[in-house]
């Protein structure tokens, strides 16, 4: 059974965002699955620098269209995007160091750091976007 399934209640309606949620989740289960399984750290960074890298990548994308449609709570979502941003470095930082080591309860703080995000913040837009003929 997945660490984080993935189910209705995440989707937003707006097909492009869902697919790049998707593969978020699916890359938390890759994260967790490997740290379950003993993997080295050296794998197991590389997964969360690609779970990283991939959010950075989507948060634009969704800051993109806010700008391009003036979405009225653009500037909110953005300052979220990039506390999340600081937070996802800094744990990341800190398993480069040494100073920690990846645990379940690393996967675990992510599960609710995405999904947290994704049905209380991002689900703001849904109906927006969705007005306006945009999936
Ligand atoms: Fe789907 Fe605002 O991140």
């Amino acid at each position: 059974m997945s660490f984080l399934k993935w189910d209705k209640s995440y989707e937003t309606g707006i097909k492009r965002f869902d697919g790049q949620h998707q593969k978020l989740v699916s890359l938390i289960n890759d994260l967790n699955e490997g740290m379950a399984q003993g993997k080295g750290k050296e794998i197991v960074g590389r997964v969360l620098l690609e779970l990283i890298n991939y959010t950075k990548e989507h948060f634009s994308s969704e800051e993109e269209l806010m700008q391009q449609y003036n979405y009225p709570g653009y500037l909110v979502h953005k300052a979220e995007h990039d506390r999340l941003v600081k937070e996802a470095g800094a744990l990341m930082e800190k398993h480069q160091s040494g100073a920690m080591s990846l645990s379940i309860e690393t996967s675990t703080f992510l599960k609710k750091w995405l999904t947290n995000h994704i049905l209380v913040v991002d689900k703001k837009y849904s109906s927006f976007f969705l007005d306006k003929k945009i999936n």
